[in-house]
């Protein structure tokens, strides 16, 4: 198979990686990307972010001074739990709730900063530029209005579309993420569909209005692998063909090997190390060598796994940029 390298920011990588679910993706969807149209002009511009939570025995650093720029490209956040990632991701989208405090140097889609936008259009920014889908459903689908309906209202705040075009689209949606019967789903309340289904009605949900950049916050992982594998290939086809930027969020560091173009690795909320997704399995600090070591390979038996072990000397080193 023709293996594309077209997108600005490198190579796909053609070998599987055992012992994960990336391994499945990577032998089966991964494909060419003639058309991507290599850009140097960022989509999106983040500079020392931070997010702070005031608590009783003082400020929590949750995310402290991440700085990364997003192209047309895939770009994968991973780290532990409690890294950072989601934060990271819904700060950009200045979704994060007070008492909690987001500032930064930038945070700048085609220039404009964010941080100085009004509310009013913020909510035009999310969704119609930057679309999030968010690690848990529960408070994304809204449990008393119909599938249908909440799409429909979705996309009217940004007023792309007519209503009939919009119905449209968002049943071309729904098909596009493998929904086979869309016209049903769209008249279903959120509690009538499975979790696999909700997750795919997110994603066709915030693929509607088209927008430039989707932060995906664990997008895959409530998914078996075959859902998985079809969700993951209809993102890929959206960077491919829509020249659409992703910031991809996972704790599976296969997965994000296999499916991403560069990764940022978090810890602690920084991002301690970025390679590209290919060379992940050769990155050099040690909490990531960590990490890769405390996966499991299925085709080295082991009697235990590495205990991931951390270094105080890492929470406030300084970051080589790739
Ligand atoms: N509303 C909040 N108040 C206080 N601490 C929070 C809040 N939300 C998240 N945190 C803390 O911030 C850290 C990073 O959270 P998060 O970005 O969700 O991690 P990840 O997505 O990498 O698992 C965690 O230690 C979490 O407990
Ligand atoms: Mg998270």
């Amino acid at each position: 198979m023709n293996q594309g390298s077209q997108g600005n920011q490198g190579g796909r990588r053609s070998q599987g990686k055992e012992g994960s679910q990336g391994s499945e993706f990577a032998e089966k969807t991964l494909h060419s990307h003639p058309a991507v149209v290599a850009s140097d002009k960022p989509l999106l511009d983040i500079s020392n972010l931070r997010v702070q939570f005031p608590t009783r025995s003082g400020v929590f650093d949750a995310v402290r001074g991440v700085s990364f720029t997003l192209g047309r490209e895939r770009l994968g956040i991973v780290g532990e739990s409690g890294s950072g990632k989601s934060l990271t991701g819904r700060s950009i989208l200045r979704l994060i709730r007070p008492p909690g405090v987001v500032t930064a140097d930038a945070i700048k889609p085609n220039g404009e900063n964010l941080l100085a936008c009004t509310e009013k259009r913020m909510r035009d920014v999310r969704g119609r530029h930057i679309s999030m889908i968010m690690q848990d459903l529960r408070f994304s689908l809204n449990p008393v209005m119909r599938v249908g309906e909440q799409i429909m209202e979705a996309c009217a705040v940004h007023g792309r579309y007519r209503r009939k075009e919009t119905r449209r689209r968002a049943l071309e949606m729904l098909e596009a993420v493998s929904i086979r019967d869309p016209e049903r789903v769209f008249r279903a309340y959120p509690h009538e569909v499975s979790g696999g289904m909700g997750q795919r009605i997110m994603i066709a949900m915030m693929l509607v209005p088209n927008p430039d950049v989707l932060i995906a916050d664990e997008p895959t992982s409530a998914l078996d692998v075959t859902v998985q594998t079809q969700v993951l290939s209809i993102m890929d086809r959206l960077v491919s063909e829509l020249g659409m930027g992703l910031i991809f969020i996972s704790h599976d560091l296969n997965l994000v090997s296999a499916f991403c173009d560069r990764v940022l690795i978090m810890y602690a909320g920084r991002v301690v190390e970025s390679c590209r997704a290919d060379s992940l399995h050769e990155a050099t600090h040690p909490y990531t060598r960590g990490l890769l070591e405390s996966l499991p390979q299925l085709n080295q038996p082991r009697s235990r796994l590495a205990v991931l072990t951390r270094d105080p000397a890492w929470l406030d080193e300084p970051v080589d940029s790739p």
